[in-house]
């Protein structure tokens, strides 16, 4: 699969969300939306209702980010809604085997989400049973924070993970990707970029995907 663009609502105006997701409809792949319980992160976002309303109007597929404690209990009600993806973390999830099966079940994408200090050898042996793995480069809770450097060999060692055991499982990268990191991620291995800030926080969102994508397809290893 090629390299695809998931624009980061929460650095979208929330007062005119269906508006903002129009804003990438045709330029980005998916629609990043990071659900907050103020539990797991400090900071509380939105939940269900809202992504049920988005999923009646955006015509993009939707990618639910759950930084939320209990995944396995409130995971599949995203998929049963009609997300195309719904990535629960690893630190919060108390079956995650169980709980990517059942996202499965119900036809929804699996999507497992690591944060900066969580390492990825551990789960080297669930990989298979993923569609995705997700590889926080901030600490979730926030939008417009700083790239994490540290976290660039663990998107190697993913790739390499990955790539070993030819399984077909995309590997995002959420936080701090802008232009210039960007670069460095897809370089490293990543192949599904979150943007929040670098998309929503310029005049022009639809053309700051385009760019990123550009920018993303250069450094891509050959
Ligand atoms: C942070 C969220 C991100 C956030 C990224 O916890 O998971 O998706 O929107 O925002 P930027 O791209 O501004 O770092
Ligand atoms: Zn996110």
């Amino acid at each position: 699969m090629g390299l695809q663009i998931s624009p980061s609502i929460l650095s979208a105006d929330f007062a005119h969300l269906a508006d903002e997701c129009a804003a990438v409809s045709g330029h980005a792949d998916w629609l990043h939306v990071d659900v907050m319980d103020n539990h797991f992160v400090p900071n509380l976002t939105l939940g269900l209702p809202i992504v049920e309303s988005l999923l009646a109007v955006v015509d993009t597929p939707i990618d639910c980010h759950l930084m939320i404690e209990d995944p396995d209990r409130w995971a599949p009600a995203y998929a049963e809604a009609g997300a195309g993806s719904v990535t629960f973390h690893v630190e919060a999830a108390h079956a995650p085997v169980r709980l990517a099966r059942e996202l499965r079940r119900l036809g929804c994408r699996a999507g497992m989400g690591l944060k900066p200090a969580t390492p990825v050898d551990p789960f080297a042996d669930l990989l298979g049973e993923l569609d995705m793995l997700l590889l926080m480069t901030v600490e979730p809770g926030f939008g417009g924070q700083k790239f994490l450097d540290l976290v660039v060999p663990k998107i190697r060692r993913a790739r390499e993970l990955i790539d070993g055991r030819d399984v077909d499982v995309w590997l995002q990268v959420d936080g701090g990707v802008d232009l210039d990191t960007i670069t460095i991620c897809a370089e490293a291995g990543a192949n599904v970029f979150v943007a929040g800030s670098s998309v929503y926080g310029t005049g022009d969102p639809a053309q700051a995907v385009d760019a990123l994508r550009a920018a993303a397809v250069e450094a891509q290893p050959a």
